[in-house]
Parts: C-alpha cells; sequence; structure tokens
C-alpha cells in the first residue's frame, strides 16, 4: 500500500463525521484533496463547504460542492484536514502548504476538528517538519531575528506568497516539546500572523491511514 493509499483511506473514513445539511470545514494539502473528492460522491447531503485555502475552493466548485464564506456559513459542525506531524495528544503541526493561517481559523470556528493523515505523520515530538510561521511582509526580518533568540533557524519560503498576501518563515532545528506554550509564544511576536502549531486549539479526532486499515485516534 502506498503512502497516497493511506492517506485516501483516512480521508475516506472521515465521511462518517459528516452528518446531514450544514456546511463543513474542508482544509489543503494532498489528504484533503482526497477527502474532497469522497465528499463528491455524497455531495446532496450537505448545503456546502467553507475552504481553507483558494487552491481548495477550486477542487469543490470543480466537484459541484457550493463554496461558503466563512462568514456567512456561522459556526461549523465539522472541520477535516490533514497534517504534516500529529502526535498522540492529537496536536498538530501544519502549514506545509502554507495555508495555516486560514485552517486555522476555520477549525476555530468547527465544533469537531477530524485530522486525515497517513500513519508517517504520528511522531513523539513535533518539530522534525520545519514549523511554518506566517508573518506580515515588513516585519519579516524582525520575526525572524526574534524566532533566532528562540533557538530556532528561520528560512524564508521563496517565491511563496500566502492567500493573505504574506510571507511564509519555515523554522528549522525546534523540538517542540510544549507546543501549546511555544505556539502561545510565537503569536506574541508582533507582525506575526499565525504558527503552524494547532495545540491549543488541537484536533479532537486523528484518523491514520496504515497498511493494514486505518486507526482512528480521539
Ligand atoms: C497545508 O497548509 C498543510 O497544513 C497540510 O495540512 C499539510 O501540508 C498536509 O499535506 P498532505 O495532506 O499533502 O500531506
Amino acid at each position: 500500500m502506498t503512502q497516497d493509499d493511506m492517506k485516501k483511506a483516512a480521508a475516506l473514513a472521515a465521511l462518517e463525521y459528516v452528518g446531514s445539511g450544514g456546511v463543513i470545514g474542508v482544509g489543503t494539502g494532498s489528504t484533503a484533496n482526497h477527502f474532497v473528492d469522497a465528499l463528491a460522491t455524497i455531495k446532496g447531503r450537505i448545503d456546502g463547504a467553507v475552504a481553507s485555502s483558494q487552491a481548495t475552493a477550486e477542487r469543490l466548485k470543480k466537484c459541484g460542492i457550493p463554496v461558503i464564506d466563512l462568514n456567512a456559513a456561522g459556526g461549523l459542525k465539522l472541520y477535516v484536514d490533514g497534517a504534516d506531524e500529529a502526535t498522540r495528544h492529537l496536536h498538530l503541526l501544519k502549514g506545509g502548504g502554507g495555508a495555516l493561517t486560514r485552517e486555522k481559523i476555520v477549525a476555530a470556528a468547527s465544533e469537531t476538528f477530524v485530522c486525515v493523515a497517513d500513519e508517517s505523520k504520528l511522531v513523539d515530538v513535533l518539530g522534525r517538519f520545519p514549523l511554518p510561521v506566517e508573518v506580515i511582509p515588513m516585519a519579516r526580518s524582525y520575526v525572524a531575528r526574534e524566532i533566532v533568540k528562540m533557538g530556532g533557524e528561520p528560512v524564508l519560503r521563496q517565491g511563496f506568497t500566502t492567500d493573505n498576501g504574506n510571507v511564509i518563515l519555515d523554522v528549522h532545528n525546534l523540538k517542540i516539546l510544549n507546543p501549546v506554550e511555544l505556539e502561545r509564544m510565537l503569536n506574541q511576536i508582533t507582525g506575526t500572523v499565525t504558527n503552524g502549531l494547532f495545540a491549543n486549539r488541537p484536533a479532537d479526532v486523528l484518523i491514520l491511514g496504515t497498511g493494514t486499515g486505518v486507526r482512528t485516534l480521539k
């Protein structure tokens, strides 16, 4: 079974969390794309979806699923998204695709956050994957210096602008032993929009695709 098969299996398993009626939130990335494709098969059951990126909005539209603005949708029952790393405590590191801010907004507005991933994403300690931090462009150097003081090695993501018109610093060499605290500390740096730690609002359910089927952590 390939890694992509495992992503697909996890995405399919998330369909069971989709109720009847209402609007659901959909994340970004290859696993979230599998979820959009699966959702298309039951699209008659929902009123539409809020997308966490332009890319996901396009895919939803192509599948014939109405894309709803979050401000019009109100609170969401469900958000389904992938992750770059996840722990058994359901703390996540996200933003490899650069959509972290909108992902965090949709997750915050949702009652239940179901994270879908292949088993390679499960780690004991977050931080081997560089932690993305979205920054207002004029604050880029200042925020980078502050992150260096905290022990991180920020690298500007070259040639990349977020859907919000900002830049991303990918922070290397962080061993994230306390993700709740680090998420808060990074958010305190003026000029930072969001960081890719989802610890203060972790996932509620983690569905992992494995070589022998799906495994669910709650
Ligand atoms: C997007 O910004 C990320 O948070 C994604 O959730 C993450 O990169 C997962 O991507 P894959 O599903 O492609 O592994």
